[in-house]
């Protein structure tokens, strides 16, 4: 038997219907904030997330799938969606019109250790605002997250941190460099690999989390220039004014290089999932890519974790079962039962009828599996007079309606 690959799963059934939801309600927040659908590819120039999500990254030094096309040119299956939708923006000159605001669901691949919460082949719903360096700016793009996870219901926390500009990663690097320099190797391989490229990133080290030089190490706060700082303070003042609960955290880092200045992660309260959502500010990026400097900022949900957490909490979604399933009694009344879901579909109804040509018995089991709202049931008297028998599969009252008023009665009852 052939099985699936390590870190991946189908999606079907309740589970597809799950995602579906999750994935429509997104879709409506972000048009409600007047984000529009993007798509890019699900490969790219394996060169674009090099350099876009940075060279010393885990993701691209351990996480990429990459390969050469029958071209000879290097390719990588998408392991996030910044950097595409960057690329889309210089490409296409979007940024002669800003700001612009883009919202994408998709795939994305990693090859990452499967564990809980963490897939290889894995599900994003982010947001890209481009062309505005304000906080409200910020502030926009964690109040759509934000609102869009009380829409389905899960509780999260807001972290946030804010990382300055260059000039104040370079200082705080080098007292970071400074802090852990002399006793590195009670460090994880990764921290001591991490001391000189990235030392930021020792910081959020799962492994060395304990390490009591982890709570003495400098804050990035303190780094600050004072513009810097006041920004941060308006973002705080935005957050607490559209009531959005967050906490300040000096050691969220993240893990991609492109990061400035506001950096957040969207958590349950117990954590047990890791981040459900993250992202940040990105200043630096199109002009990294080669394009012209555009302020950016976004974040993405993982929308397999989302799903896990909902599961978890005994979160269902509407209902949406299928409307009518109609029932004809013999083969002879298959083409007038047929007509009329063509009809109600036509309608904008979902309807399913016998594909089997099964007994009635088989019929009705049918019907309680996919339990529809209402069946209509079609013998040779219904198709005779056009009265059909209406069926409630609810309360399993029958009754009698004209097939002329069939659909007046649907569009008051369903
Ligand atoms: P990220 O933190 O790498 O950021 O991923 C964002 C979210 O994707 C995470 O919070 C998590 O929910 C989900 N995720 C990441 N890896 C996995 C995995 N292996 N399995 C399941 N879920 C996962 C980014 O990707 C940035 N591009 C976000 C962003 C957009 N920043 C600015 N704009």
């Amino acid at each position: 038997m052939i099985q699936r690959p390590k870190g991946t799963y189908d999606v079907y059934g309740s589970l597809a219907k799950k995602q579906d939801y999750v994935k429509r309600m997104f879709g409506a927040v972000c048009e409600s904030y007047n984000f529009g659908y993007i798509e890019t590819p699900i490969f790219e120039r394996s060169e674009l997330f090099h350099r876009g999500v940075g060279e010393t990254t885990d993701i691209v030094t351990k996480e990429t799938y990459d390969f050469q096309d029958k071209g000879g040119r290097d390719i990588t299956l998408r392991p996030e969606g910044t950097a595409s939708v960057a690329r889309c923006v210089i490409e296409d000159k979007l940024y002669t019109e800003l700001p612009r605001k883009f919202y994408y669901i998709g795939q994305m691949f990693r090859y990452e250790r499967p564990q809980k919460g963490r897939y290889r082949e894995l599900r994003q719903m982010g947001v890209e605002l481009y062309g505005s360096s304000e906080p409200i700016a910020d502030a926009e793009v964690i109040s759509l997250g934000k609102n869009f996870l009380d829409e389905l219901g899960i509780e999260t926390k807001v972290i946030i941190n804010y990382l300055g500009g260059v000039e104040t990663r370079k200082k705080y690097r080098e007292a970071l460099i400074k802090h852990f320099e002399a006793n590195i190797d009670e460090f994880c391989e990764d921290c001591k690999e991490r001391l000189y490229k990235n030392p930021l990133r020792i910081l959020d080290c799962k492994v060395d989390n304990n390490n009591s030089l982890m709570e003495s190490a400098p804050s990035i706060l303190d780094y600050l220039s004072e513009e810097e700082s006041e920004n941060f303070v308006k973002i705080q003042e935005y957050l607490r004014y559209l009531n959005i609960d967050f906490e300040v955290d000096t050691r969220l880092v993240r893990g991609l290089d492109y990061y400035n200045n506001i950096v957040f992660e969207f958590k349950t309260l117990d954590d047990e999932f890791g981040s459900v959502g993250a992202g940040g500010r990105y200043d630096g990026l199109t002009a990294s890519l080669d394009g012209p400097s555009v302020p950016s900022v976004g974040f993405a949900f993982g929308l397999d974790r989302l799903v896990d957490v909902m599961n978890r909490d005994n979160i269902e979604v509407e209902n949406s079962n299928i409307d009518l399933y109609i029932m004809n009694v013999t083969e002879n009344e298959l083409m007038y039962s047929y007509n009329l879901a063509q009809d109600l579909r036509m309608c904008g109804f979902k309807v399913d009828i016998d594909l089997l040509n099964k007994s009635m018995k088989a019929k009705f089991k049918e019907v309680d599996r996919l339990n529809p709202k209402y069946i209509i049931i079609i013998g040779e008297e219904e198709v005779k007079t056009g009265v059909l028998t209406v069926k409630d599969n609810l309360t399993k009252e029958e009754q009698k309606i004209e097939s002329t008023e069939l659909l007046d009665f649907l569009n008051v009852n369903l």
